[in-house]
């Protein structure tokens, strides 16, 4: 059997309507926030699961000129309910924007907090220091690699293979093949001479790598910035001028300097330059081994072999070149005892050099 319809008629879906309403409005008001006006929302007004809805099922069992005038409470319900709901949110919406601005408020009149800053590493600032001074005399600064090879490392700068003068360098190999850690920036010459054609003038700062044992005054890695003139007619008093003019513009246009006999394969002849100790400033101390003198670069005219290597004709061509420890100098510009400070990295000897 079926089941009956129910019996409905107007005054009763009227009143459930209104009833409706009675309910969902204070509801409504009093949503804490969006949330739960959604939820309500979907409680009265869901098109499918809707209390409304669910009423306006009713109406098909009415007669016919029924329908229309509870067509018209239905009508008024859902606009009360949904202007109910659009209020709400406005207010909810508002509110959490006020939540929000309030959490999120920055007090644009607090003092400053200082950002620290680096600094130039003393390296680093005195590399630039020397590349400065070279630079107004016309000199062009290059890189070369850090991992070079026996050949230009050593042979190409006139050092053949068991020549007694390797001791002064004590090398770090990388393979058996030859590969080493460049013991000194002056393969770099080399490089430039093969990549560039007379007038050359050029500097070549660079990590450099020895197998040391470590103290105050050596380090198994450290900074050399290698120096290299050539044209036609360079000499040893070109030598001469620019390295006195490179210690006045460094230390100090009082500064006494003196040139030495060296020795060096890859020049010819070769010299050691000191300038007046920075410390004493000539009798003698500890500082210079009391012999009032600190030597801070090797220098010299290349060798014709050097340049021949160089691809660069010594008949025509003549060049000098220096080659200078970058700590020695920071460590005479800034009265620092120990080499040992430049790799430790301590931030308590880098802030010294704001
Ligand atoms: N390469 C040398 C060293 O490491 C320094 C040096 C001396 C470089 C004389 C030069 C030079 O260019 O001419 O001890």
């Amino acid at each position: 059997m079926e089941a009956p319809l129910p019996i409905v008629d107007l005054g009763t879906l009227t009143a459930q309507l209104r009833a409706l309403r009675a309910e969902a409005l204070p509801r409504i008001t009093a949503a804490p926030d969006l949330a739960a006006l959604d939820e309500l929302d979907l409680h009265y007004l869901g098109r499918k699961v809707g209390a409304l809805s669910g009423l306006m099922r009713g109406i098909g069992a009415l007669p016919v000129e029924d329908r229309p005038r509870v067509g018209a409470v239905v009508n008024d319900v859902r606009e009360d309910v949904e202007s109910a709901l659009a209020a709400a949110r406005a207010r909810a919406g508002a509110a959490a924007l006020a939540a929000r601005l309030a959490a999120e408020a920055v007090d644009v009149t607090a003092p400053a907090r200082s950002i620290p800053r680096g600094t130039l590493h003393p390296i680093v600032e005195t590399i630039e220091r020397i590349t400065q001074v070279f630079g107004q005399f016309g000199f062009v600064t290059y890189e070369g690699p850090e991992v070079e090879t026996d050949v230009t490392n050593f042979q190409m700068l006139n050092i053949p293979p068991d020549h007694p003068s390797r001791d002064l360098w004590d090398t770090m190999y990388v393979d058996l093949d030859g590969a080493l850690l460049r013991t000194h920036t002056s393969p770099g010459q080399i490089r430039v001479m093969q990549a560039e054609r007379p007038p050359i003038r050029a500097l070549l700062p660079g990590r450099c790598f020895r197998y040391e044992a470590t103290d105050a005054a050596h380090a198994s890695e450290f900074f050399q910035v290698e120096g290299l003139m050539v044209d036609e007619g360079t000499n040893l008093a070109d030598l001469k001028g620019q390295l006195v003019e490179f210690a006045h513009a460094m230390f100090g246009e009082a500064t006494a300097t003196r040139f030495r006999p060296g020795y060096y394969p890859f020049t010819e002849p070769s010299v050691a330059f000191d300038i007046g100790c920075l410390v004493c400033g000539g009798p003698g101390c500890p500082a210079c081994g009391r012999t009032g003198w600190m030597t801070i670069l090797g220098a010299g005219m290349v060798h014709p072999v050097v340049l021949q290597y160089g691809g660069i004709d010594p008949e025509q061509y003549q060049g000098f070149a220096f080659g200078m420890g970058v700590e020695r100098i920071a460590m005479l510009r800034h009265g620092i005892a120990d080499i040992r400070a430049f790799l430790e990295n301590d931030l308590r000897f880098l802030e010294q050099f704001r």
